[in-house]
């Protein structure tokens, strides 16, 4: 599916759609270069899981958290740019602090992505004309998900 994403508040509106329907375990995995969009979109979910606070970029963290009470559930928004593979993830305990919580993943394809996973949403954003473009792919736990 590819939707057209012209300014802010269409990137508002795609994040308010993501997290009427975000569950415990899902990835949200965010790809395009520099500057695409990714974080804004991931600010964007998580306003519209409730969460009314600052959303820094987590280019230096790595992974920043987000709890009850908060958004509803944990919500875990990571950029792995930094990181060199997917046994990095290891180090930073990713696996269990996945646990009951979403994964909002810039940067995927750095360790291996998460296409695989049934309950990943990939997002690719692309510039368009000033606005952006997404190419949205659906784990097989996203069919039936109104975006
Ligand atoms: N749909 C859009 N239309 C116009 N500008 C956008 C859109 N989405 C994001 N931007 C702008 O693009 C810039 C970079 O966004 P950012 O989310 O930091 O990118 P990334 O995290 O992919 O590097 C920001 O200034 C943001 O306001
Ligand atoms: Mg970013």
């Amino acid at each position: 599916m590819t939707l057209d994403l012209p300014d802010l508040d269409a990137m508002a509106a795609l994040g308010r759609a993501v997290s009427a329907v975000l569950r415990p375990g899902d990835v949200i995995a965010l790809s395009g270069a520099l500057g695409a969009g990714k974080t804004t979109l991931a600010r964007a979910i998580l306003n519209g899981a409730g969460y009314a606070g600052e959303v820094p970029s987590p280019t230096f963290t790595i992974m920043e958290l987000y709890e009850p009470p908060a958004v509803d559930f944990t919500v875990i928004h990571s950029d792995f740019y930094r990181l060199a593979d997917a046994g990095e993830l290891e180090e930073l305990g990713l696996s269990s602090l996945r646990e009951n919580a979403a994964l909002i993943a810039e940067w995927p394809e750095r360790v291996g992505g998460f296409g695989h996973e049934p309950g990943c949403l990939s997002i690719e954003l692309l510039l368009k004309n000033g606005g952006r473009t997404a190419i949205v792919t659906r784990g097989t736990d996203w069919e039936g998900r109104k975006l």
